[in-house]
């Protein structure tokens, strides 16, 4: 972690599962505790996280943007707005503002934000674990020192992948994000296939995850593509060819991406509904 950041002073605005995975994280990586601050909009959250991780907490928002270097954005979508009316005029440039909220597009986040840097990322639910994949957008994209913030700010979370604009913000959170409940989606079907074979639910449950996990790490670290892979697993006329016949033919692909669209379609109602 660059030993700059190590010196800046990090401050949580919400102080929920995302706020404490990225606490977690920071902690772990060298930043120290004192230099992280939170507020949360009940008291319970943040006496918990000063009692496990030795950081500051603070009674308000305004302290927070006035201490702090860097403030994360950290409550939910349909709060973001309410919590930056009335501080809003605290930012100015020397304040980096980095935003998780779904749904709430850079421009209208400039509004609020004074002329602050801004990054608006999207973390996926395995960043958690520091599986995740962290989608991150500029609002200046030439600002490497900001981009450099980010990267070291959420490497613990997992892989971070600049965007260079709102269209692949919502891809890579569609894809990622909403993704990762998809792929939940079929990690079920599976799961239940096995259970009606009389397994017990427990074997299926790790017959489904160990299969999963397995092909994705397979996938991560062979040389081929994931094409290649399938063509190995595959013979000619063999029992996987038939099962995989039998998906193109059902067109799993299309059903994919239609809901792909879909999602995308309910991301962009969203964001035209946070007013
Ligand atoms: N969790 C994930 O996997 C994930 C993934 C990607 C993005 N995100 C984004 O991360 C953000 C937070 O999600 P989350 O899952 O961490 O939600 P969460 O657990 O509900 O945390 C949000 C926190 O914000 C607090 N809060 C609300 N208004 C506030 C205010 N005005 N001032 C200070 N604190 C306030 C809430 O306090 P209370 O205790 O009173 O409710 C709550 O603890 C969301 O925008 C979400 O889109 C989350």
């Amino acid at each position: 972690m660059n030993p700059l950041l190590k010196a800046q002073k990090i401050g949580f605005l919400g102080a929920g599962n995302m706020a404490q995975a990225m606490i977690k994280g920071l902690i772990e990586g060298g930043i120290p505790a004192n230099h992280i601050y939170a507020t949360n909009r009940s008291e319970g959250k943040l006496v918990k996280l000063v009692e496990q991780y030795k950081i500051n907490s603070l009674p308000n928002n305004e302290d927070l943007i006035d201490i702090c270097d860097i403030i994360i954005l950290a409550v939910k979508p349909q709060d973001l707005l309410t919590a930056l009316e009335p501080v809003g005029r605290a930012f100015d440039e020397n304040k980096i503002v980095i935003s998780v909220a779904a749904g709430v597009r850079m421009q209208m986040l400039e509004k609020f934000l004074n002329g602050a840097r801004i990054a608006r990322v999207m973390p996926n639910t395995p960043s958690v674990i520091g599986r995740g994949v962290i989608g991150y957008l500029l609002n200046e994209d030439d600002d490497d020192a900001l981009e450099s913030t980010v990267e070291d700010l959420f490497e613990p979370l997992g892989r971070v992948i600049k965007v260079s604009d709102e269209d692949q913000f919502e891809a890579l959170m569609i894809s990622c994000s909403s993704g990762t409940g998809f792929v939940f989606e079929m990690m079920m079907y599976w799961q239940d296939w096995i259970e009606e074979h009389g397994f017990s639910i427990e074997e299926a449950r790790v017959m489904t995850i160990e299969t999963f996990v397995g092909a994705s790490l397979l996938a991560a670290q062979a040389r081929e593509n994931v094409e290649d892979l399938q063509a190995r697993v595959t013979s000619k006329k063999g029992v996987t060819a038939a099962g995989l016949q039998s998906m193109r033919e059902l067109e799993i692909e299309r059903a994919l991406r239609i809901s792909f669209e879909k999602a995308a379609m309910r991301n962009k109602e969203m964001a035209r509904e946070i007013k």
